[in-house]
């Protein structure tokens, strides 16, 4: 059998505004949550501050300055291949409290120059409306998405980004990774629960009611704002977006059958069982009654995520995790720990590496949900060492690109209807869960470190040249 990708599948890379965009106090934008966030280390947890210290490092205020470089970046991007560019839109940059009546003007002017740019390389853009933050006004004010208030004030930026760039956006995710917000780490980043909170992020406690009541606020809002799409905007594709990370049970003792099919649940098929099916799973009502979670609910609320399924489901993919009831070698990965799986090796940082899973995720998703896929995250974070004459081998990077791009191949021979990928940080950015420049995604080396220097400038890694291969033949070469 002939194993190809279909044609226009959209080959590309996936950013954060709060990760590389910089210019976090520029032309009218207010803070946003991550601007609060200091650097931190694989074993340092990142510090929250209430207010901006003068003697820390806040490393998002100046990412790495694609604010004044998209220019040159989104050629590069061009150069490369990319087919479609996945970014998200900074929240307070364009209504910079979150509770502002009208929006910021040179907020707007921004991205209009950023999508202006990518369709002039053909480069369609994939755009997050909220990638890990909010406008920190809304933390401290109301506590993130505990306050119901956050869905009015989230369906008037949607409304007013869906108006002004509706000639020129076609694909939209609401939330990114929205099934983080049923973890501690996700509280702080997407639901924002940290009102008043200062101290090392791992520090920060949230109940599971505090956590699931700020999703259910989400999850109307995503309703509201697909529903509003659908209707105002028939060119308009919603997606959903969820950190996917596939458990095995590590023995066949059936009790580590039913945890894993729980862990299952909990981590990977709730939010999107929601998203894409339009209400809450049969097992929600036993976890909510046996983990005392009671849900605050208006009349409407049902209908409107009934009326908000999403037409494509799209999930980032890194490392695979292994549950037991039995005793298991721990390891720390993508927001949460789980048991060493003694197949797999990991990166520096610990996600264990494993493309045969995400064959196997793609195969799940798609026969629980038949709508059309997309891989919005995946990649590597590692150390690079530039050479002398400035080159960058980072041939580890392209194993995990290869390994990954051919599973997805033998995922569409099984059968799944995959429309899309986008890698993680093509361009090195800051990281989300540590804030480190040291630990790495890009094709694209950034000259900027932990220590807030460097020059900016940018250079092509021989994965660059990697993935330009794999796109220009649809994924048929450079796999080897
Ligand atoms: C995903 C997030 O979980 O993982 C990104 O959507 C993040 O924002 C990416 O950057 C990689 O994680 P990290 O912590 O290595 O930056």
């Amino acid at each position: 059998m002939t194993k190809s990708f279909p044609d226009g599948f959209f080959w590309g890379g996936a950013t954060a505004a709060n990760q590389f965009e910089g210019a976090w106090n520029i032309d009218g934008r207010g803070p946003s949550v991550d601007d609060h966030f200091t650097g931190g280390t694989h074993e340092r947890a990142r510090e929250i501050t209430i207010d901006i210290k003068p003697d820390l490092l806040y490393p998002n205020h100046d990412g790495i300055d694609f604010y004044h470089r998209y220019e040159e970046d989104i050629a590069l991007f061009a150069e490369m291949g990319f087919t479609m560019f996945r970014m998200s839109i900074s929240w307070s940059r364009i209504f910079p409290n979150g509770d502002d009546e009208t929006p910021n003007e040179a907020g707007l002017v921004f991205y209009d120059r950023v999508f202006d740019c990518l369709r002039s390389h053909n480069i369609e853009p994939l755009v997050t409306l909220s990638h890990y933050e909010m406008p920190y006004h809304l933390v401290e004010k109301y506590n993130g998405w505990a306050s119901r208030e956050l869905i009015g004030f989230f369906e008037r930026y949607c409304a007013t980004v869906f108006e002004r760039y509706q000639d020129k956006v076609r694909y939209w995710l609401t939330f990114n990774e929205i099934n983080c917000g049923t973890m501690p780490f996700g509280a702080m980043l997407e639901t924002g629960l940290i009102q008043g909170f200062e101290g090392p992020a791992t520090a920060i406690e949230t109940s599971l009611q505090d956590r699931y009541q700020a999703l259910h606020h989400q999850f109307v809002a995503a309703g509201r704002v697909t529903r509003l799409a659908h209707e105002r905007y028939p060119q308009f594709k919603i997606g959903n977006m969820d950190c996917f990370i596939l458990s095995y049970a590590a023995t066949c003792d059936p009790a580590d059958i039913i945890l894993n099919q729980q862990a299952m649940r909990q981590m990977n098929w709730f939010c999107s069982d929601i998203q894409v099916r339009g209400a809450y799973p049969s097992y929600a009502a036993r976890f909510f009654e046996e983990n005392g979670v009671s849900l605050a609910m208006e009349d409407t609320d049902l209908a409107d995520i009934a009326d908000g399924k999403v037409d494509f489901y799209t999930f980032s993919y890194y490392m695979s995790n292994v549950v037991s009831t039995h005793e298991l070698e721990q390891t720390s990965g993508n927001m949460t720990r789980g048991g060493k799986n003694p197949y797999l090796k990991a990166t520096d940082w610990g996600w264990q590496i494993d493309p045969e899973g995400l064959r196997f995720s793609l195969n799940e998703i798609y026969d629980r949900y038949q709508i059309p896929l997309m891989v919005v995250e995946n990649g590597m974070g590692a150390y690079d060492t530039v050479e002398e004459d400035g080159s960058i081998h980072d041939q580890y990077r392209i194993d995990y690109l290869r390994s990954h791009v051919l599973a997805m191949r033998e995922a569409v021979a099984d059968g799944v209807d995959l429309i899309g990928y986008t890698w993680w940080g093509p361009i090195d950015l800051v990281s989300a869960g540590t804030g480190e420049m040291r630990k790495r995604y890009g094709f694209i080396h950034v000259d900027k470190h932990d220590d807030g220097s460097g020059t900016y400038e940018r250079r092509r890694k021989d994965s660059f040249f990697a993935y330009q291969k794999i796109i220009a033949s649809n994924g048929a070469e450079g796999l080897e």
